[in-house]
């Protein structure tokens, strides 16, 4: 199948999140099974000199966005098998090091960036020579896509247009401006209507996306039906109750070439199920790397993300309060919302010996967090898939985490099945709760056989894209079969 993939974020060129690793990873996959995949992605600051591209002098870009034209030019790099990804290399929108704000504040052009990037997107699934036969977008950066690609071939018709998947990531960012910019769009004026475009008088460019393509996913199957409530559809819950036929959701796998606990160059210990020596003293490297008691016997936990409400921090912060009187050791990396850094800052030097907080963004510290620790917290108040849960598993780290979205998904706790359990779940969204998850945390590494047994069972859950880029496939067929009129449901 040829299919063109879509998105702000892609590792290992950018990364803010877990997006980044999705697609990264979807797309090598794919290539990998003998698909023809493109992917298309900004050319942030910093990636040409990292990356030897090449310039594409036959895929010129000039668009209007507004009552302007914008030019751009295509850069290529085939990473992996039959991949393909092209760089959208706009100087004045993307030749940023930081991918959409800067000091916690938003671009102020972020409609116009995103705008033209969902533009080459169209732009480009209609003039490569290859003929993309799918489209598949992900969040709201590129969601604009389908309607613009109908703009492209008005001519034709848009049954000899390529079928759009569009992938929920997180419906909590949506892509809202104020309806002026919608004149960024040049579409026609009646798409700016509460089935399009419109949201509560503002342009919503996810849900622009979500109301024009063939097929909506998300990334845990769980997440797919708690967007269709209130509690948790961001104010688009209605239009995905309407769509439910064509919505479903796919659990992300892992790229299992770079989160391995053998042969990765993060890691000074390499360990494996049979033989975890090397996670004992990856965990006494991390205690001496972060400058905390060096003792095996101390339960480490450690947590790894944004620090944004998403992911649970005002609870963690108060359940941390009371539980850093116990004898244990918790490791955090992270950056997101000013008062959030600062309060987690804060609670760690108030805890010097027990709490460690570093604040930023370092990959390889997040292997060895990952891979050191025996614990891993992962609270989040909602959450489409959930990566660092799975990473956790591959590396023997027991996660904790709140019953919810692809946590609830992917993570089996005692009272499910007790032969297969590899993690702590809870359900209330409160730091009592968390606070109580984590004491049934404490009280299992202090019994070895039960600790074994979870650990066993969490580095032998295969989260691998092998099985993942099928279902894409399947959707792909499915996207096709309703654009030709087959009457395939979904
Ligand atoms: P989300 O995409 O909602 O942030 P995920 O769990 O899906 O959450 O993915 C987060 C990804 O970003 C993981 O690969 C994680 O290791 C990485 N990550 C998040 N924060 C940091 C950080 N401060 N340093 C290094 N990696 C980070
Ligand atoms: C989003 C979600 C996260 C998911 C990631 C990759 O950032 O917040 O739960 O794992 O996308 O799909």
């Amino acid at each position: 199948m040829r299919v063109l993939l879509a998105s702000s974020e892609v590792h290992p060129f950018s990364k803010t999140g877990g997006l980044a690793d999705m697609v990264g990873a979807l797309g090598k996959a794919l290539g990998r099974k003998g698909h023809q995949v493109g992917l298309v992605t900004p050319l942030y600051a910093g990636i040409r000199e990292r990356f030897p591209l090449k310039l594409r002098d036959d895929l010129p870009i000039d668009l209007p966005i507004g009552l302007r034209r914008v030019y751009g030019r295509i850069w290529t790099l085939s990473p992996s098998e039959n991949l393909t990804i092209y760089f959208v290399d706009q100087p004045a929108f993307f030749d940023r090091a930081d991918i959409y704000q800067r000091d916690g504040v938003d671009y102020a052009d972020n409609a116009e960036r995103f705008t033209f990037l969902a533009k080459t997107v169209a732009h480009l699934a209609t003039h490569l020579d290859w003929k993309p036969e799918v489209v598949h977008l992900h969040d709201w950066q590129v969601a604009m896509a389908p309607l613009f690609l109908k703009q492209e071939a008005p001519s034709s018709g848009s049954k000899d247009l390529p079928p759009v998947v569009v992938t929920v990531h997180n419906l909590a960012y949506q892509g809202l401006f104020p309806a002026h910019q919608f004149a960024l769009t040049n579409l026609p004026w009646d798409a700016f209507n509460p089935s399009v475009s419109e949201f509560y008088g503002q342009v919503n460019f996810l849900k622009s996306g979500l109301a024009s393509c063939e097929l909506i996913t998300t990334v845990s199957p769980r997440y797919s039906r708690e967007i269709m409530t209130e509690e948790y559809g961001c104010g688009l819950d209605g239009l995905l109750r309407h769509r439910a036929d064509s919505v479903s959701g796919i659990l992300n796998g892992v790229d299992y070439e770079e989160w391995r606990t053998e042969g990765n160059p993060h890691l000074k210990h390499p360990y494996s199920s049979a033989d975890m020596a090397g996670k004992m003293r990856g965990k006494l490297e991390l205690q001496t790397e972060l400058l905390l008691p060096r003792d095996e016997s101390i339960p480490l936990f450690g947590n790894i993300g944004r620090m944004v409400e998403q992911k649970g921090v005002d609870i963690m912060l108060p359940a941390l309060e009371s539980l850093l009187a116990e004898n244990l050791q918790v490791v955090i990396l992270g950056s997101g919302s000013p008062t959030f850094q600062r309060r987690f800052v804060d609670l760690a030097a108030k805890f010097p010996t027990k709490l460690k907080v570093v604040i930023g963004y370092n990959p390889g510290l997040s292997h060895r967090i990952e891979a050191g620790s025996d614990f891993f917290l992962m609270p989040s108040r909602f959450e489409p898939c959930g990566l660092n849960q799975l990473y956790s598993l591959r590396y023997g780290t027991i996660p904790i985490v709140r019953r919810t979205g692809g946590l609830c998904d992917s993570v089996t706790d005692l009272q499910e099945d007790f032969a297969k359990a590899n993690g702590i779940k809870f359900t209330d969204y409160s730091s009592t709760a968390l606070a109580q998850a984590v004491r049934k945390a404490l009280s299992m590494f202090f019994e070895p056989s039960l600790l074994q047994h979870y650990r066993f069972n969490a580095m032998k859950a295969d989260f691998s894209w092998d099985r993942t880029s099928d279902a894409y496939v399947e959707k792909y067929s499915q996207a096709i079969n309703k654009r030709r009129g087959a009457g395939v449901s979904t």
